[in-house]
């Protein structure tokens, strides 16, 4: 049995806040963001406008396309780390939105990373036939975690969401491999400043810019090697890579390294900036059935901890 991608949704903020806005607020310029970053606006998310409302709005246009009512989910994960409240975890405001009964419910935290987590763990949770049909959610509002005064951070992140319905089913198609790794060395490179444990308070994003580009390009080219060599695969099997989308600097190099053409790649970042575990899925959801097409899609990703991890679907 495989776990199959039958349906995938994203959902974006109304709100959009183009890089020449910015600098009314902020000593920064639209020709610094898109250089450095790649990045051209952000989704923010308004009052009433949370992590769970845009986890279920994108759940619902993956479970329409999958055909799947809430009496089909028996397992719903969301990777985020801005969830709504410190406890519960969003995914069981997500299960309670769509009136999912028979459900376990629970949120992943591997920052930009957990969306591929979020899918290994579904994937084995299905295998095991534990579970039938799972709804794999990345949803994030980075920028209420954002220190707006601080430029280095703030104008990198984006709100969003993104789903997958998976179902087990007898077939050659679906998740053939991932590989996940964290290294716990790198915890100080990209953290909050506090927490509840620490501070009593949520923080907001720290980085050390420098030190995440160059792991993310590092753990970007091991990994996807890794990936193709673990399954006889060359760059040029790949139909279609997704990387996590957090500058496009890092995207470039991937695309040299690997070898890869361009037009295989899906790049979102001057649209989304970075929506963190949002990032994979929401990017996905913009191609709707016409992911569907592609044989061979791989996703890439690299977030916090460090956190890191590589995916191949088939379709
Ligand atoms: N506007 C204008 N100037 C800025 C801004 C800004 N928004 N931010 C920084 N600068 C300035 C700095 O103050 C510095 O000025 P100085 O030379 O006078 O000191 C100058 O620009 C260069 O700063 P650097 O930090 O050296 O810029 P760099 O080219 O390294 O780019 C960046 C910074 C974009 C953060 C880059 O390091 C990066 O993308 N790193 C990856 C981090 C990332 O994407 N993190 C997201 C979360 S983790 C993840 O998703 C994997």
């Amino acid at each position: 049995m495989n776990s199959v991608i039958i349906g995938l949704g994203g959902a974006l903020p109304k709100k959009c806040v183009l890089n020449c806005e910015l600098p009314k607020s902020l000593d920064t310029s639209d020709e610094w963001i898109a250089q450095r970053t790649g990045i051209r606006q952000r989704y923010i998310a308004c009052e009433g406008e949370t992590t769970s409302s845009l986890a279920v709005e994108a759940s619902k246009k993956a479970m329409s396309m999958a055909g799947a009512s809430s009496d089909d989910i028996d397992l719903i994960i969301v990777a985020t780390a801005t969830g709504d409240y410190t406890f519960p975890a969003t995914a069981t405001i997500v299960q309670r939105e769509l009136g999912v009964k028979n459900a376990m419910a629970f949120d992943v935290s591997a920052v930009c990373s957990g969306f591929i987590y979020a899918m290994d763990a579904a994937d084995s949770r299905l295998k095991l036939s534990k579970s039938k049909c799972a709804l794999v959610i990345g949803a994030e509002t980075f920028s209420r975690l954002v220190d707006w005064t601080d430029r280095s951070t703030c104008v990198l992140f984006g709100d969003g969401a993104g789903a997958v319905v998976l179902r087990s089913e007898d077939s050659t198609k679906g998740i053939q491999s991932s590989l996940i790794y964290s290294d716990g060395s790198g915890v100080e490179h990209l953290k909050t400043s506090g927490g509840v444990s620490t501070t009593k308070t949520i923080g907001s994003v720290l980085m050390n810019g420098k030190e995440v580009f160059r792991a993310a390009i590092e753990k970007f080219n091991e990994s996807l090697q890794m990936l193709l060599s673990l399954n006889c695969m060359t760059i040029d099997d790949v139909d279609l890579l997704v990387p996590h989308q957090a500058n496009s600097r890092i995207i470039e190099k991937l695309i040299v390294s690997s070898g890869i053409d361009r037009a295989k790649v899906l790049i979102t970042i001057e649209r989304h900036a970075n929506t963190s575990a949002a990032s994979i899925p929401l990017a996905m959801s913009e191609l709707g059935a016409g992911i569907f097409t592609k044989k061979n899609v791989v996703l890439l990703s690299m977030g916090a901890g460090f956190t890191w991890g590589a995916m191949l679907l088939r379709f």
